[in-house]
């Protein structure tokens, strides 16, 4: 069964705890009841602002999903720096972003840690928002369709499809990453519905159907509707957009047609 879109905000490192507080509270006058029924809205602070922005969105019940950015696989132990899945879960976080370009690229996370996360993400009892997406480089070779197929396929081993149809899978081609590009709408559906073809060959068309798959890179609330128009984007990651809340609840009331 199709699920709603998801519109999830990924402030990467910005906003001290403070700022959070305020830009939440902003995001919650500005956010309707009739947004909140269209679709599913998630934040994704830091990690230091966490605990703070649960609060004001319980203690104000605004039916925003908390989110975070990474977590480690293992429950505990020695990793130091790291936060594990039960803490997160603990502050009551609904999705977690894992394999995020930039934790890939910068943080040298592969293939199989995001594989290891997506599990112990749902084995916390959350849903874990995957992410994919090729390099310019690939993109101008030819081999996006490959690579990102191969991130999906190597993301999901060992899951199963009672989870696999929970899943959120982000599309964001690396390129148009905080650089203003966005790939064509053409480009982002073409390759959100070849996501959804991988997900099918490894599950079913059931599986495929529920699985939600946003794209990301340089969303903003000009671009939003025309994306969201197109049959395989069930969302959006968005980044740089989603630190303003005038901009974000823009994007997340695309569904208004203005
Ligand atoms: P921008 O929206 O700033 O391009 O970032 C996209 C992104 O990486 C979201 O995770």
């Amino acid at each position: 069964m199709a699920r709603k879109p998801l519109l999830s905000g990924n402030w990467k490192m910005h906003h001290n705890h403070f700022e959070a507080i305020q830009t939440v509270q902003k995001l919650s006058y500005l956010l309707t009841d009739a947004d909140y029924q269209a679709v599913d809205v998630s934040v994704h602070p830091p990690f230091t602002d966490l605990r703070s922005v649960q609060t004001v969105l319980e203690s104000d019940e605004v039916p925003v999903a908390l989110g975070a950015q990474h977590c480690h696989w293992e429950s505990k132990g020695a990793f130091t720096g790291e936060v594990s899945p039960p803490m997160l879960a603990k502050l009551n976080v609904s999705y977690v972003i894992a394999g995020h370009s930039e934790r890939r690229d910068l943080f040298g996370e592969t293939d199989d840690m995001v594989n290891r996360k997506v599990k112990a993400i749902f084995a916390a009892g959350m849903t874990p928002i995957m992410c994919v997406g090729e390099h310019l480089e690939e993109r101008e070779a030819g081999t996006t369709e490959e690579r990102v197929s191969s991130q999906v396929r190597a993301g999901l081993a060992e899951v199963g499809a009672e989870q696999a149809a929970e899943l959120v899978i982000a599309y964001e081609p690396i390129w148009a990453i905080g650089t203003g590009k966005t790939a064509t709408t053409e480009d982002a559906q073409a390759m959100c519905a070849e996501v959804r073809g991988v997900v099918r060959d490894l599950y079913d068309s059931s599986v495929a159907t529920a699985v939600r798959i946003q794209y990301g890179g340089s969303v903003k609330p000009t671009n939003t509707a025309e994306l969201m128009a197109q049959a395989d984007i069930d969302g959006a990651l968005v980044g740089g957009a989603s630190l303003d809340p005038d901009d974000f609840s823009r994007i997340v009331q695309y569904h208004r047609g203005e």
